[in-house]
């Protein structure tokens, strides 16, 4: 089918399934513009809520669904590509963390909504990059048990006084930017800004003009008085820039700084999963109950 042809079809049934779509800013950008709302984790979290539609179709990995099913129970979320499953969420479980909390009990568990329902049920509270260091300084609390990011953990680490206890999780796509692709880059660009996500390496956060998640970059970049930016994560985010300051130029930081979850979400799957009415994200209702009140803490915080 034509794209042009694809998305009338999907237009037509999101008007019949009563559905709207959401995407990260990591989708395919015809995945993106296809979307009713286009965001980043924090934001998207907050448009599960809002949307009054019966059905959301999450254009974005599989913990970011399963977030959407939490907060909003009532409405059936539906995963495009089933296997989009996010590597680092899958790096921390349940019983590993109970293992931790029993190593630390005074300690209160901050875990990342890159996690597991089963996870963040366990959990105190989450975060998300956009929220994190605001979310541990609310905390009645000296020790933080902090899942999965050790990147982001090490970036609030430095941000608070509190004692963050680290997990040994990554993600691959931000792990693998490193040092030497940022000077490479600013040596090619000498007056682009650099603009990193706190999932990136604490030494090439160092190297940063800016830190901030996925839409506080695209808030910077648009602010700044600045006309190039090197952009330190997933190179998707480029054209939520192009949208938002087309003005401006930006420079994707390296060829591997690309997450192939996010990719598998392609218009076709769009289409079959209003059709089909898949895959519907299911969490089990004792779990959801419990990962539902991790996430409204985090809703209640000020950033
Ligand atoms: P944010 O959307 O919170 O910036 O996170 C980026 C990310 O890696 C989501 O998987
Ligand atoms: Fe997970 Fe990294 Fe992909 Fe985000 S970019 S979904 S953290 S693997």
């Amino acid at each position: 089918m034509q794209q042009a042809d694809l998305i009338k079809r999907i237009k037509e049934l999101k008007l019949k399934r009563n559905a709207v779509i959401l995407s990260h800013y990591y989708s395919r950008p015809e995945v993106q513009d296809i979307a009713d709302f286009v965001g980043d984790s924090l934001a998207l979290s907050q448009e599960a809520v809002r949307q009054d539609a019966e059905v959301i179709v999450f254009c974005g990995v599989h913990f970011m669904g399963e977030s959407a099913a939490i907060l909003s129970p009532n409405k059936t979320v539906l995963l495009p590509e089933i296997d989009a499953t996010c590597p680092m969420a899958d790096m921390v479980n349940v019983e590993g963390l109970k293992k931790l909390k029993e190593e630390h009990p005074e300690a209160l568990v901050v875990s990342y909504v890159n996690s597991s329902a089963a996870v963040k049920a366990e959990s105190y509270i989450c975060c998300t990059s956009a929220n994190a260091v605001e979310v541990v300084n609310s905390l009645d609390a000296d020790e933080v048990i902090f899942v999965p990011d050790k990147n982001l953990a090490a970036y609030v680490a430095a941000r608070t006084d509190k004692k963050i206890i680290p997990w040994e999780g990554h993600c691959p796509t931000h792990h693998q930017i490193l040092r030497e692709d940022v000077l490479r880059m600013k040596e090619k660009h000498p007056q682009a800004k650099f603009i990193a996500h706190p999932e990136c390496r604490p030494e090439v956060l160092e190297l940063a003009d800016h830190v901030a998640s996925t839409r506080g970059m695209i808030v910077y970049a648009k602010k700044s008085p600045a006309h190039e930016f090197i952009i330190g994560t997933e190179c998707g985010l480029i054209h939520g820039l192009l949208k938002a300051a087309p003005e401006k130029k930006y420079y994707c930081i390296s060829e591997f700084a690309c997450c192939p979850s996010m990719k598998m979400i392609s218009l076709e799957k769009v289409l079959v999963s209003l059709e089909k009415m898949q895959h519907v994200v299911i969490v089990p209702e004792d779990v959801r109950i419990k990962a539902k009140e991790a996430l409204d803490r985090m809703l209640t915080v000020k950033v």
